[in-house]
C-alpha cells in the first residue's frame, strides 16, 4: 500500500524526472559575509534534502547541475574547492546513497576532471548500478551544447563508417545518443537563486518539461519547497501541442 501511494500514478500528477540547477549558493555566502565557497559547503546539506524528498514521493530520476562547462570560467580558487567537494561529497555520500538504493550517475565530459576525481565516478556508478528506487543524476562539465555535440559526432561517425546514411537521421536517433536517454525526459525543471534561464543545461530534453523558478538561494532549498514546486507542478496542464479540450477528454501525449 505504502508502496502504492508513492507510486507514479498520474493523478497524483508527481514528477517523475526532476532536473535543478542549483544556483544561488555564492550569494547565500556573500549575504553572510562570508567567502563564496562556504556556500557551496552549505549547498550540500539542501541536496541531501532534496533526495530525501525526491525518495520519499516516488520521483523516479533526480538530476542536480553541479558544474557547467563554462562553470572553468570561474575563479581558479573556487574551481579548486567545487572539485575537491565534489571528490570528498563523493567519498563521504556514496555508501548512503548505495543503502538507500539510489543509483548514481554522472553525466558530461568527466575526462576534464583529474584521474582522482574520474577513478571516484567510476566507482561511485559501479557500486550503485544495480539500484533502482531513485536515479540520481549529477552533472558535472555538462552544456546541453556539448550533449547535442557529442550526440552529432556520434552519428557523423555512422554515417562515414557507412553504418547510416544521413537521410535516416531523425530527431529519436539524436534523442538515444544524448545524456539519459534511457529515462524519461524531465518532467519538472526547477532553478532556485532568481535567474529565470536554462544557462545551457539540458536543453534538448527540456523542451516540453514544465519550468519552474524560486528566489530561494540554493542552501535555502528544503523539502517544504521541493513541496510547493510539486504542488506547482501538479497544477498544470500539459499539453504537448494538442488544445486544452482535448487534454481533458484523456489525450495523453
Ligand atoms: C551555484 O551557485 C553553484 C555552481 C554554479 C557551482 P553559484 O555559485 O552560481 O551562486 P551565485 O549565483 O553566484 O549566487
Ligand atoms: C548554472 O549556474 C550552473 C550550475 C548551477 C551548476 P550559473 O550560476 O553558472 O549560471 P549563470 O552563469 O548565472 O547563467
Ligand atoms: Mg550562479
Amino acid at each position: 500500500m505504502a508502496e502504492k501511494e508513492n507510486s507514479n500514478s498520474p493523478l497524483q500528477k508527481i514528477p517523475r524526472h526532476v532536473a535543478i540547477i542549483m544556483d544561488g549558493n555564492g550569494r547565500w555566502a556573500r549575504k553572510r559575509h562570508l567567502p563564496r565557497v562556504a556556500g557551496h559547503r552549505v549547498g550540500l546539506e539542501a541536496v541531501r534534502k532534496t533526495i530525501k524528498g525526491c525518495i520519499a514521493s516516488g520521483v523516479e530520476a533526480l538530476t542536480l547541475f553541479a558544474f557547467s562547462s563554462e562553470n572553468w570560467r570561474r575563479p581558479k580558487d573556487e574551481v579548486g574547492v567545487l572539485m575537491n567537494l565534489f571528490l570528498s561529497a563523493l567519498q563521504s555520500e556514496v555508501k548512503k546513497l548505495d543503502k538507500n538504493g539510489v543509483r548514481l550517475r554522472v553525466i558530461g565530459d568527466i575526462s576534464a576532471f583529474n584521474e582522482e576525481l574520474q577513478q571516484r565516478i567510476i566507482d561511485s556508478e559501479a557500486l550503485t548500478r544495480n539500484n533502482d528506487r531513485l536515479c540520481l543524476n549529477i552533472a558535472a562539465n555538462y552544456g546541453g551544447r556539448w550533449d547535442i555535440t557529442q550526440a552529432c559526432r556520434y552519428l557523423a561517425g555512422e554515417v562515414v563508417a557507412g553504418r547510416l546514411q544521413s537521410g535516416q537521421i531523425t530527431p529519436e536517433l539524436i534523442r538515444q545518443q544524448l545524456s539519459l536517454s534511457d529515462l524519461p525526459e524531465p518532467d519538472l525543471f526547477i532553478r532556485t537563486g532568481g535567474e529565470q534561464r536554462i544557462s545551457n543545461f539540458l536543453l534538448w530534453q527540456l523542451a516540453y518539461t514544465e519550468l519552474y523558478f524560486t528566489d530561494l538561494l540554493w542552501p535555502e532549498f528544503d523539502e517544504q519547497a521541493l513541496t510547493e514546486a510539486f504542488a506547482s507542478y501538479a497544477g498544470r496542464q500539459r499539453r504537448f501541442g494538442r488544445t486544452g479540450e482535448q487534454v481533458e477528454q484523456g489525450g495523453h501525449a
